[in-house]
């Protein structure tokens, strides 16, 4: 007992000191200073120079390495704090973070950050604007690749997984793009969203709770508006729910200009009008566009009050003092790290979803079949990238192409493998598309190979799902690639030729059609849910109800079979078997529905996943536990649950499971 309550007063006693350094560097800051720590200024841009020399920078955005930033460092009484987009890898670059759910396996994603951190930090960066952890349900949307797709439970687990895995290597963490950034209309980007408040904090919100509770130093503030009140301006969001509801004690940062975006958004009419706007709300600090040097003016004319600012600049200098930047900024020059290929090729095996495999087509014999390689994608090491890629080099990623390298022409071929899909450019920031399907003439290319009759095994290289209908017809075995990063080759030729047993699961909802956008598997239900003999129920006239592969879903080269289904109203569990005749990994996924409640609930839920490995005809006993957070909804502004009956399925996707259900007599 007394151990426990000496490490209490040493942790008081640290906590009290770093606020009594904040403090006391506060205390001797002039006002220009202090709005200095609250700007951040890019490498390159001209503003840079002067305000390093006055010392009015907090943070710099890009890195030129070691030695500029040191010299950087040298010259500041107030070390800056040096941001990057370090999203999927450094100079290692893992799968797109899409690819990285469809794992459904957060300890991966960890690993992933770990790496990236440790690189990033021997280059002198301190700070990484990821995860990016917006919820998107609509494929048109091109930074739906940056994220986890389109289910809060998934997405919160991965959340969690990238903040402990940067900040406990080193780099703080910054969640983003708070909030609802993924629900741009029409998925154009930069788009305005509006939701009811039970969809705001059912669906987007939940992964940026999930980061705040691991830890995470910072939150960027989203670009568009939220029901008509832009997120970098919107009190709501930052300081009701944020710092009151959630406690979140580190700093927010503005997208890349969007504090003077507020005039575009029609809130503000001039740019300290815009930077008052800002803070007053809750962001912190300002990148790109040094707005917040209007506030000087702001503070002493009397239209800002002081404490705003010294608000912001404690927020900030205690997270610098959190890193440990004020007892040391720089950085020893640690010389090339080697890449951890072993790394990212674990991590991508795992990221890959077979979608389909007519007559066990894969996995492919490794000898005594001539294969022909063939698509745009196929040797593109470009685009094995996939969007922001750091400094990672195209020159070290491994295409099928380099793998593969007796590949033949088509017409002497026995098997031909099409990697079609998007260039790393077609997603991403600022590239949303009208049509989601395969781009270009390459749909054609895949029907000639196919008109040949000779077996095709279709590989989708995408960050977003694309509308493959005619493929998912007609082409014997389809593989979901996304882009896989550094080790994308090897990883696709570990799968293709059964070293590999695929094993990962769509964190998104593959339609049939661009037109069925927004798709995403945990909608309402309605009066009249589709029913192809009913004209008047809800569908479309010229496309097949639902999706082309829904949400969760991923084959093997095993089979497992689900059996022994309890549930309680604390539990659920099923026996999962490997029936097939090679060990494989399955994703258990556990679903909720609430029938009967005061509002319409979602026609199912993830509530819950795990990832089992199991032997040829070995079994194992999953079990959930069900708590009250699982069967809660907001309404009526807080979180309720309602007695009555729920429904549970426990299954390999969310299309089928088995069913089962359970009552709560008492709320
Ligand atoms: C704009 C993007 O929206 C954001 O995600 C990124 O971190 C910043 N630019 C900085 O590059």
């Amino acid at each position: 007992m007394r151990n426990v309550f000496a490490v209490a007063f040493i942790l008081v006693s640290v906590a009290a000191h770093a606020q009594d350094r904040v403090e006391k560097l506060l205390a001797r800051m002039t006002l220009e200073e202090k709005l200095g720590q609250l700007t951040q200024l890019v490498t390159g841009q001209p503003e840079l120079a002067p305000a390093l020399d006055k010392g009015l920078v907090g943070s710099i955005l890009n890195s030129g390495g070691v030695e500029e930033i040191n010299q950087m460092q040298r010259r500041l009484k107030i070390p800056l704090l040096v941001g990057y987009d370090v999203i999927h890898g450094y100079r290692t670059i893992f799968p797109i973070p899409l690819a990285m759910a469809s794992s459904w396996d957060p300890q991966l994603a960890e690993l992933s950050a770990g790496v990236a951190a440790r690189e990033a930090r021997s280059a002198g960066i301190r700070w990484t604007f990821a995860p990016m952890v917006d919820i998107a349900r609509d494929a048109r949307w091109g930074r739906i690749a940056e994220g986890a797709g389109e289910d809060p439970v998934l997405g919160s687990a991965m959340a969690a997984a990238y903040v402990r895995g940067f900040q406990n290597n080193g780099l703080l963490a910054c969640a983003k793009h708070y909030a609802a950034y993924g629900a741009a209309e029409a998925g154009r980007d930069y788009n305005a969203a509006e939701m009811s408040e039970g969809t705001l904090r059912e669906v987007y919100l939940p992964p940026f709770r999930a980061a705040v509770d691991a830890g995470v130093a910072t939150l960027m503030s989203a670009f568009e508006s939220v029901n008509g009140v832009p997120a970098t301006a919107n009190r709501r969001l930052l300081t009701d729910i944020l710092r009151t509801e959630w406690k979140f004690k580190g700093f927010v940062v503005s997208d890349w200009e969007a504090v003077a975006e507020l005039i575009d958004h029609g809130v503000a009419s001039s740019k300290e009008e815009a930077a008052r706007k800002a803070i007053t709300a809750g962001v912190e600090m300002d990148m790109r566009d040094n707005n917040y040097s209007t506030l000087v003016a702001a503070v002493r004319q009397g239209r800002l009050s002081r404490a705003i600012v010294d608000r912001a600049v404690r927020r900030v200098l205690r997270i610098k003092d959190q890193a440990g930047l004020l007892d040391n900024p720089l950085t020893s020059a640690a010389g090339d790290v080697p890449l951890d290929r072993d790394a990212a090729r674990r991590v991508a095996q795992q990221s890959i979803v077979l979608l389909k495999n007519e007559n066990d087509l894969l996995p492919l014999p490794k000898t005594g079949r001539k294969i022909a390689v063939v698509g745009p994608l196929a040797d593109s090491k470009k685009d094995m990238l996939g969007p922001w890629s750091a400094k990672g080099k195209a020159e070290e990623c491994v295409t099928l192409r380099d793998v593969i390298q007796d590949s033949v022409a088509v017409g002497d071929a026995d098997v031909i493998i099409a990697v079609l899909g998007e260039t790393r450019e077609m997603s991403g920031e600022a590239a949303s598309r009208a049509s989601i399907d395969l781009p270009g003439d390459q749909e054609k290319l895949l029907q000639s190979l196919v008109a040949t009759g000779k077996p095709v095994v279709l590989i989708v290289m995408s960050g977003r799902p694309l509308a493959i209908s005619w493929a998912a017809e007609h082409v014997p075995a389809i593989v979901q690639a996304w882009f896989l990063g550094t080790e994308s080759g090897h990883a696709l030729a570990d799968v293709l030729f059964g070293d590999v047993n695929p094993s990962g699961k769509l964190p998104v909802t593959i339609p049939r059609a661009t037109g069925q956008v927004p798709i995403y598997y945990n909608h309402l239900p309605t009066g009249r849910p589709p029913d192809p003999k009913n004209k008047y129920t809800s569908k479309y006239l010229d496309t097949e109800i639902g999706p082309l592969y829904p949400f969760g879903f991923g084959l093997t080269y095993t089979k497992f079979e689900y059996s022994d289904l309890k549930v309680t109203s604390r539990a659920a569990s099923a026996t999962v078997r490997n029936v097939g005749n090679r060990a494989g990994d399955e994703i258990v996924q556990m679903y909720i529905r609430d029938p009967v409640a005061s509002v319409s609930r979602a026609v199912k839920e993830l509530k819950g996943f795990q990832r089992v490995a199991l032997g040829p005809g070995e079994s194992k006993h999953i079990e959930f536990t069900i708590t009250r957070r699982e069967l809660q909804f907001w309404s009526n502004g807080r979180w309720v649950t309602e007695p009555g009956e729920f429904k549970v399925w426990i299954g390999p996707n969310s299309a089928t499971g088995l069913e089962g259900n359970f009552v709560i007599a008492i709320p």
